[in-house]
């Protein structure tokens, strides 16, 4: 496994520390409604204050086109000192006077917060004047940024290449959790992917069913999967032009000794609402004005014995469409079963991708799994096997 600059090695005392950190969080009206991705970089923040650095916080937000109010940063700064506990500063720049000046004047201990990177197009171009310009303002550059890291920009590459580099606490918590779930796992290895459409995870499905020994397919990809093999699928949400395609990966599966576990049953509606009049029927017996909207219980008792055999989980996607009572029952029992296991010292279990992360909370799991990853097209791109950009940066 490949080691990383991790803040052991870090002389962090009266330096000037720029941080990276994801606070793209959502927000309603000014107010931050999911503060989980502040809370995780605390302990990077508290770590490097405390050893005397002035910490200088760089995040980006939403995907402004050039200076934008409404993507300004000076909410989460609030926020983040509410979390922290300890004051936080702001700076309305992230380069040039205002960020200078307000650098400038840091104790050490002292935390500020610059504005939104993406302000700046040579951000997300990696610009080297741009970077040069952020880094005019650190001595070391510290990458937190776990869910960014498939981003090569400025902020959360460029700098790892001008100033020392080193992982922060939750980058590296977070990577050394992904590496033992698929770089050097304990055996078998289960994936769960699910989700809408196989189209946004055709790649992820090819590195996985070289890398894990069982895939579980659920979600509306499942269809799919099942129409390849032949089956009827009503009204059900179904990538008919995949049809080949779903077939290729079954194939590549079975060569690489990749056991594929489809749903056997399915929970059917007429119409896709919360609600909805449903009924359980084998996925021999979808009839044509049926839409699959779960996966049934013969399914759930499935999938749980294939998690009894495993070792290791990957969890990507709900089962169904979990935002709608009463369809959310199968992603919540199989995600309460790995709970169990994961409990019982039975299973190492990590789950990421926004949907995902939100059906886990759904089913009062979140916590109980081994890690859940914060990150969305960050953990996509790592279940596809593609090096993140933020992460190689950060390698010894
Ligand atoms: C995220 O929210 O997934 C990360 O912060 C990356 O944001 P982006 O998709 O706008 O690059
Ligand atoms: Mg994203």
């Amino acid at each position: 496994m490949t080691t990383f600059r991790t803040l052991d090695t870090a002389d962090l005392s009266g330096k000037r520390v720029l941080l990276r950190v994801d606070l793209n969080v959502p927000m309603d009206n000014g107010r931050v409604t999911d503060a989980t991705r502040i809370e995780r970089v605390l302990p990077t923040i508290r770590e490097i204050a405390d050893k005397g650095g002035r910490v200088i916080l760089l995040a980006h937000f939403g995907r402004p086109k050039g200076r934008d109010p409404k993507e300004s940063l000076a909410p989460v700064a609030k926020a983040v000192a509410e979390h922290l506990g300890r004051p936080v500063g702001f700076a309305d720049d992230c380069i040039g006077d205002a960020a200078k000046a307000a650098v400038d004047a840091l104790k050490p201990g002292d935390v500020l917060l610059l504005e939104n990177t993406r302000f700046y197009k040579e951000e997300e171009k990696n610009d080297p004047a741009f970077v040069k310009a952020l880094a005019a303002n650190g001595d070391i550059w510290v990458n937190d940024a776990f869910s960014a890291a498939h981003r090569a920009h400025a902020s959360t590459e460029g700098l790892g290449h001008v100033l020392p580099a080193y992982a922060g606490r939750t980058m590296q918590a977070e990577v050394e959790a992904l590496a033992k779930a698929l770089e050097a796992p304990q055996r078998p290895v289960l994936a769960v992917v699910g989700g809408a459409k196989v189209s946004s995870k055709l790649e992820l499905l090819g590195n996985l069913v070289k890398k894990v020994d069982i895939l579980v397919i659920g979600g509306g990809m499942a269809n799919t999967f099942l129409a390849a093999q032949g089956k009827a699928v009503g009204k059900s949400l179904c990538e008919k032009d995949l049809l080949d395609t779903a077939r290729q990966i079954l194939a590549t599966a079975r060569d690489a000794g990749c056991e594929i576990v489809l749903p056997v049953d399915a929970v059917v509606a007429s119409e896709f609402k919360a609600h909805a009049p449903s009924k359980v029927v084998s996925v021999d017996a979808v009839g044509p004005d049926d839409m699959i909207l779960d996966i049934g219980p013969a399914s759930i008792l499935v999938v749980s014995e294939k998690l009894a055999e495993a070792k290791t989980l990957v969890w990507n996607g709900p089962f169904g469409a979990f935002e709608l009572e009463p369809f959310d029952k199968g992603t919540t029992a199989v995600a309460q079963e790995a709970a169990r296991l994961t409990k019982a010292v039975k299973l190492l279990s990590v789950a990421g991708g926004g949907d995902t992360v939100s059906a886990l909370n759904h089913a009062g799991v979140g916590e109980a799994f081994s890690y859940v990853s914060t990150a969305g097209g960050a953990f996509l791109e790592w279940l596809e096997g593609k090096p993140l950009p933020g992460v190689e940066v950060l390698r010894a």
